[in-house]
């Protein structure tokens, strides 16, 4: 049996006829354009969140989401904003890209997201945003990382990348914060053939500042309209110095095709995690994942811990039999090379090293059988029954 980290073919299945007449569509239509599926997917995205219409903005990934995000809210030069170290690249990296600094801090071990009680030691004068990171897809406890950022005017802009479908307190993962960015990356919990992003917010003045920039820095409300009306129009209206992060035409029809499953897929990740936590309670050295009480977890990532000595013992002998695993994200950000000159060695982040050396990825994705799932459980206690030999 051959089991990827992720296997798009089920869903891709389920939708090619939707994507096959969506791209008739574009074919047949001389007045298609960038953003044709971009109109009929952000008022889609703003209704689901209840944001005001205007207020989900499609962007080209995650990445720039989150440098969208952070520019529209005012963060630049001379800022510092806090995040987690066991977070992917981009996080920390559009940080820095609108020349605002990024500090760290560690997260909890049970959730692996940033532990709001070490939030305040990282604060300085220079502070203005907190960047949760809901990890694998587990909401962050919003509630305080929330109530702590805004008791100190600080901002909130959540990295909601790994988590659309997520709940917190029964509020969606992207709605707690100033902002948040999701990403429509193809092994996302929903994703395109290639890159794509949001940035959410309620508040219409951010919005615009988000559809400004990704638009070249052209008016919106010239730069949005359909080819047609654009062309028709006497010039454009150059206001801000912008990117080019609109969303891929193609990404977007896509995205649009397969919004409708959004629940229905996160329910069979939530049947695969509960599957595997049934298969693996009594394995001894297994970690399951903490359990989610009330809230919704999106399920981008089932992710056990195993003892370090272990791990690629165990990852080896998976991947003979055909499974496929991930150490998502390690090492941490604080011990990549591009970070090297910060001088934060190890033990500078405790909690998300220990965590980095213990981690393990699990496939998961929405078309799963039980049947692979077992297998996967199956393989697991084999690896650790051949325990003395790995
Ligand atoms: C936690 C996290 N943040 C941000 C990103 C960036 O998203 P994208 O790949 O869509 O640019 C990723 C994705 O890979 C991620 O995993």
């Amino acid at each position: 049996m051959q089991i990827p980290l992720v296997d798009l073919r089920w869903q891709h299945r389920l939708v090619q006829d939707e994507l096959n007449a969506i791209f008739q569509r574009i074919l047949a239509d001389p007045y298609a354009d960038d953003l044709t599926y971009a109109r009929e997917l952000e008022p889609m995205l703003a209704a689901y969140f209840g944001v005001p219409e205007g207020c989900a903005i499609t962007v080209q990934s995650g990445t720039s989401a989150q440098f969208l995000a952070l520019k529209a809210l005012g963060i630049g030069p001379g800022d510092e904003v806090i995040t987690v170290p066991n977070s992917d690249l981009p996080t920390t990296s559009s940080i820095s890209h609108t020349g605002a600094t990024f500090r760290l801090a560690d997260v909890e071990a049970a959730t692996h997201n940033l532990d709001p009680a070490l939030i305040e030691a990282a604060i300085t004068p220079s502070t203005r945003a907190v960047v949760p990171v809901h990890m694998f897809g587990r909401p962050a406890d919003m509630t305080r990382i929330r109530e702590l950022a805004h008791a100190r005017g600080l901002l909130v802009i959540e990295d909601a990348t790994l988590a659309l479908g997520a709940e917190h307190r029964g509020v969606k993962a992207g709605l707690w914060g100033d902002a948040a960015f999701f990403s429509f990356a193809p092994r996302k919990v929903l994703g395109g053939f290639s890159n794509g992003g949001l940035v959410l917010t309620r508040d219409p003045d951010v919005a615009h500042r988000v559809r400004l920039l990704r638009g070249y820095g052209q008016d919106p409300s010239i730069m949005e309209k359909p080819i047609h009306e654009r062309h028709q129009q006497n010039g454009m209206a150059g206001i801000a110095e912008g990117y080019n992060f609109k969303l891929d035409g193609i990404q977007a029809a896509v995205v649009l095709t397969k919004f409708p499953y959004l629940h229905a897929w996160g329910e069979l990740r939530q049947a695969v995690a509960e599957r595997y936590a049934a298969g693996l309670i009594d394995v001894p050295g297994v970690t399951l994942p903490a359990p989610i009480g009330e809230d919704r977890h999106a399920w981008r990532n089932y992710v056990i811990l195993v003892p370090p000595a272990k791990r690629d013992a165990i990852r080896h002998y998976l991947a003979q039999n055909g499974v496929t695993t991930s150490v998502m994200y390690a090492p941490p950000i604080h011990l990549q090379p591009v970070y090297r000159h910060l001088g934060l060695g190890e033990g500078s982040f405790p909690v998300v090293e220990a965590l980095a050396d213990s981690l393990l990825a699990l496939p998961i994705y929405p078309g799963m059988t039980e049947e692979q799932v077992d297998y996967v459980v199956e393989k697991l206690r084999e690896a650790f029954l051949l325990d003395t030999k790995l």
